[in-house]
């Protein structure tokens, strides 16, 4: 059986050249496909707010959604690394406030550590999370919980005093504890450079081939969206969207036109049994079928006779 990943394990990818592979998961079957795919990390992003909630940024997120998507999470990818986003302003109130959040995310979220948006200026807190037992991954570049701040989803460190600043951020979280830092849409040079002057693991997403790992979104992966937006940054494997959107459409025009349900898919009853319930004659069923001319259903399947949940198949519910 897999086993999770530690902080040690994913510095030690680091050092010996083996790339981190981290995706975004926000429920309990999107963990556990990730899982099943050999996925070295799950973040349980802010994003959540977008690709799951609807919202046009991160900051309506409140730390209750967070916990409540990083518990089906933890359900669904019991042998894997967790990391769940501590949300807008939870962790800008002082670090009593920050500890108390983070705190919750292990507690009752059960993630592994945590991730906060900032550089040097959340250093206090990232030392404290960690002086208390919680692993901090940083988070620098384009922080979309500061959007507005920013003025837009753009690239970052692209001046040189941005570029500068990225870098002493960069030091300041591995100063301060972090044990990795995402790099979110800063220019390859500069990611690779802040990827070498650090001992600590960086993930790119949307920072080019020098990161120690890189991050996608579950959805953007998968064009799991509609309309689904393409992003330069983002491969995709597969395009869930028109999948889903097929056959969702297949199975409003069966239903209409009852190619859907088949007799394979209806529990069948014993005659003898729909006899003692409804008798030859009225308020049946059996006697309404009748009336209509049809035939009631067929009584010969052993089906009738198992309990609902022998009938199940796959992993759906009765
Ligand atoms: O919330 C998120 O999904 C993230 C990734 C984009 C790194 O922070």
């Amino acid at each position: 059986m897999k086993q999770p990943l530690t902080i040690t394990k994913l510095k030690k990818m680091k050092q010996s050249g083996e790339p981190i592979s981290m995706l975004t998961a926000y429920d309990y079957p999107s963990a556990k496909l990730a899982e099943e795919a050999g996925i070295d990390v799950i973040l349980v992003g802010d994003s959540l707010g977008n690709v799951v909630l609807g919202y046009d940024t991160t900051i309506p997120v409140t730390l209750d959604d967070m916990v409540y998507h990083s518990r089906a999470v933890a359900r669904g990818a019991t042998n894997t690394f967790i990391v769940a986003d501590l949300p807008f302003m939870t962790y800008r109130l002082g670090k009593e406030t920050t500890l108390r959040n983070a705190g919750r995310l292990l507690q009752e979220g059960y993630a592994h550590a945590v991730k906060l948006e900032g550089g040097a200026d959340i250093a206090d807190e990232v030392a404290a999370c960690v002086r208390a037992g919680i692993p901090v991954m940083g988070h620098i570049g384009l922080t979309p919980q500061s959007v507005h701040q920013l003025g837009g989803y753009r690239v970052q460190g692209k001046l040189e005093r941005e570029a500068q600043q990225l870098i002493e951020d960069a030091k300041a979280l591995e100063a301060a504890g972090a044990f990795c830092i995402v790099l979110e849409l800063v220019t390859e040079p500069l990611a690779e450079a802040i990827s070498s002057a650090l001992s600590i693991p960086t993930i790119g997403i949307g920072a080019g081939r020098g990161c120690d790992g890189q991050v996608l979104v579950y959805h953007d992966i998968l064009q799991y969206a509609s309309p689904y937006r393409e992003k330069r940054f983002v491969k995709t494997y597969a395009d869930l969207g028109t999948t889903i959107r097929n056959a969702i459409g297949a199975y409003v025009s069966e239903v209409k036109s009852r190619e859907f349900p088949q007799e394979a898919h209806a529990f069948p009853m014993e005659q003898e049994m729909l006899r003692q319930l409804y008798g030859s004659g009225s308020g049946s069923n059996a006697a309404s079928a009748s009336d209509k001319g049809e035939t009631a259903p067929a009584a010969s399947s052993k089906q009738a006779d198992k309990p609902v949940a022998d009938v199940v198949k796959g992993g759906g519910t009765a």
